[in-house]
Order: C-alpha cells, then sequence, then structure tokens
C-alpha cells in the first residue's frame, strides 16, 4: 500500500499545466480510452452526468478555437487530444426535462415512484438549498460537475505518463458559435464549460510545482 502511496502522489507531482506537446507523439488509442473512462465513472450531483466530452481531432477547427483561446496557443495546434467538456444547459436540468426522464428510466432504470422522489428533493434542492434559481445560476453548477471528470482525468492520465493541460482561457461565447457552425454543439442543449489538451510534454515547465503549505491548506474541527 506504501508503494502504491507513493505512487499515486508521484503522479501529482508530475501533473504539469502542459504548455505545448509533441506534435509526432500520439497517445494510444488503449490509453486515450482509459483516461476517458475515469471521465464517464466520475461522481455528479444527484447523479445527473450532466456532461460531455467532446475530443476536437479535426485540425482545422482547431485552428478556428485557437483564435479565440488566448490560453492554449500552443496546446491546440500541438496536443495529441484535445477535448472541449461540455455542461447541460439550465432548461436540461430541472425537474420534469427529458434529459431527467432519460437518465432515470434509461441510465439508473429507476421505477416510475423513486424518479418522482428524487425529482422532488432535487426541486427542493435546487430552488431553496442552492438557489438555483436563473439559468446562469443552474449552468454555473453543472459547470461545477463537468470540474469532476475533467480534474479526475488529467490525473488519470498522469497515473499512466500521460500530459494535459486544463484550459479555462477562451471566449467562451466565441467557442461555442464556432462549435454550433461546425455543427459539433448543440447550443440548446450543451455549453462549453473548460478544456482540456492531452499528450506529452515538449519540455517541462521552467519553473517548478508550488503550493501552500498544509497547514494552511487544511484546518481541522475535532
Ligand atoms: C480551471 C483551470 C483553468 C486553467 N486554464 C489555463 C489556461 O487556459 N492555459 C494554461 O496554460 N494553463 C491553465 N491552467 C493551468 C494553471 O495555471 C496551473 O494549473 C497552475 O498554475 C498550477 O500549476 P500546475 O498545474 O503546473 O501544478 C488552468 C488551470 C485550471 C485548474
Amino acid at each position: 500500500m506504501k508503494e502504491r502511496k507513493e505512487e499515486i502522489i508521484k503522479a501529482y507531482q508530475f501533473r504539469e499545466a502542459t504548455k505545448e506537446f509533441l506534435e509526432d507523439k500520439k497517445i494510444s488509442d488503449d490509453d486515450f480510452e482509459f483516461i476517458l473512462e475515469t471521465g464517464r465513472l466520475s461522481p455528479s450531483s444527484f447523479g445527473w452526468e450532466p456532461w460531455q466530452f467532446l475530443v476536437v481531432q479535426n485540425m482545422e477547427i482547431r485552428e478556428k478555437l485557437r483564435e479565440f483561446s488566448w490560453g492554449a496557443q500552443k496546446q491546440l495546434p500541438t496536443a495529441s487530444h484535445f477535448v472541449v467538456i461540455l455542461g447541460r444547459k439550465a432548461k436540461e436540468m430541472i425537474p420534469g426535462s427529458d434529459y431527467f426522464k432519460y437518465i432515470a428510466k434509461e441510465v439508473n432504470k429507476l421505477p416510475e415512484d423513486i424518479t418522482k422522489m428524487r425529482e422532488d428533493v432535487f426541486g427542493k434542492f435546487q430552488n431553496e438549498d442552492f438557489d438555483l434559481t436563473d439559468d446562469r445560476k443552474i449552468f454555473d453548477w453543472v459547470g461545477k460537475q463537468t470540474y469532476l471528470p475533467f480534474a479526475n482525468m488529467m490525473t488519470a492520465a498522469a497515473q499512466i505518463g500521460v500530459d494535459s493541460c486544463p484550459i479555462e482561457g477562451f471566449d467562451r461565447e466565441k467557442i461555442e458559435a464556432i462549435l454550433r457552425e461546425e455543427g459539433v454543439l448543440d447550443t440548446d442543449k450543451f455549453g462549453v464549460t473548460a478544456m482540456v489538451a492531452f499528450g506529452y510534454k515538449k519540455a517541462n515547465l521552467d519553473w517548478s510545482k508550488t503550493r501552500r503549505d498544509t497547514s494552511e491548506v487544511v484546518k481541522w474541527v475535532r
């Protein structure tokens, strides 16, 4: 167990926000499927899985995205795999929506009475507990859910020696418009929450990982 823990921490140390990848070194299908699988298996509030991973391998589309992605200038043209993370729009994330019905019936295989109970509890959570009372608030909450597979995929990648870069440096409206025009994004159903590039780094960053001290990050309540 000690060795396993050391190995996992090593992966966390290894992961760095990679700015540029080796263009000719591609992630194998098997490795990339493994990375995606850790995203798919990630948890979500109420189990709604309000995400989709758009793997953009078309270099012309990547080049179009690059114009409005200041944080991915070198990552977009060089990444082996480039993923745009999508979150469900607010109108799909309310009790009674077709999406909720689909999840309950086809994915969770729940009986109708349990489905109704879950939706009632969710309605209260949405309106009273978490104040998810307008489209923006709901989409931001969805965005938080999507950051779980987003992070898990990067950590899983690091554990098999694959580099990555999380990316928020882009103009969301412009990126969504491009993907809509390209016919790969239904903006009635989804919005872009983040992006992540995967590949093998060209060079180590010329700075080392810095983090606040544990005593500052963690406060125990005993
Ligand atoms: C949500 C999020 C968005 C980020 N956006 C960008 C980005 O657009 N471009 C970039 O080069 N790095 C981006 N980063 C990388 C951070 O700057 C980096 O994770 C942080 O400085 C810590 O460095 P490390 O990841 O190498 O340990 C982002 C990180 C996160 C978590």
